[in-house]
This record gives structure tokens, C-alpha cells and sequence, in this order.
């Protein structure tokens, strides 16, 4: 074997192992079971909270669940009852209860997250 044809069989080897491993990625992926949270309706007042790392209230027959992870680095957002927004410890971003960023350095606005109602308990996609 040259030189030639043992860094093709090595070139193709490597791609093989590149292409396994993204092939992998994407049924791991696709097989993963998306994570539920189950936070009963009796916990959900019309103040906004957090709760199990989701922010979620009521109005009449409408909930609002959010991701609580602020959307600049992840931090875990607090609710401040006084300005009637959520705040990020980190590094001072601000958002209103509906998840609109309201202050920098956060861009984008919270994530909305999709649940069900179902026997009693609020059944969050996380
Ligand atoms: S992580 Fe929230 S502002 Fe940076």
C-alpha cells in the first residue's frame, strides 16, 4: 500500500465515523421522549410564579407558561412583585409577564411553552 491509497482508507474512515455519529445524533434525537412537567391547577394562582423552573398564571380560563430561563445566558429568572416583571439575576434583563423583553442584555423574548389541561393538572412540554 503507497502512501496515497493509506491516507484515502484513513480520509475514508474518518468520514465514516463523522457520518455515524451525526446519523446517531439524529435518531437519539428523534427516539428522545420530550421531558413533561405536571404542576397541579390548585398551584397556579393569577400572580405570576415559578414553579419547577416554568413561570405559569392564570387569567379566567387562559394559562401563560414560559420557559423560566432567561434567553441571554439561561439564568433563572425572579419575579418581581413590586414592578410586576421578571428579572435576571445575572445580568439585569427584564421581562414583562407575558415573556417581552423589556431590557437588555436578553434579545429575544421567553419562550412560550405548549401544555394540556388534564385531570386536575397542567401537563407542561418542556
Ligand atoms: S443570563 Fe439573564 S441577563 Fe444574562
Amino acid at each position: 500500500m503507497n502512501r496515497r491509497d493509506f491516507l484515502s482508507r484513513i480520509f475514508g474512515f474518518l468520514i465514516f465515523l463523522i457520518s455515524g455519529k451525526l446519523i446517531w445524533d439524529f435518531i437519539s434525537f428523534s427516539l428522545k421522549k420530550r421531558q413533561k412537567l405536571s404542576i397541579p391547577m390548585a398551584q397556579v394562582s393569577t400572580k405570576p410564579s415559578v414553579i419547577d423552573g416554568v413561570i405559569v398564571w392564570r387569567e379566567n380560563d387562559t394559562y401563560w407558561v414560559y420557559s423560566s430561563h432567561c434567553t441571554h445566558l439561561g439564568c433563572i429568572l425572579k419575579y418581581d412583585r413590586e414592578a410586576g416583571i421578571f428579572k435576571c439575576p445575572c445580568h439585569g434583563s427584564e421581562f414583562t409577564i407575558n415573556g417581552t423583553v423589556i431590557h437588555g442584555p436578553a434579545r429575544k423574548n421567553l419562550k412560550r411553552l405548549d401544555y394540556i389541561v388534564k385531570n386536575g393538572k397542567i401537563e407542561v412540554n418542556l
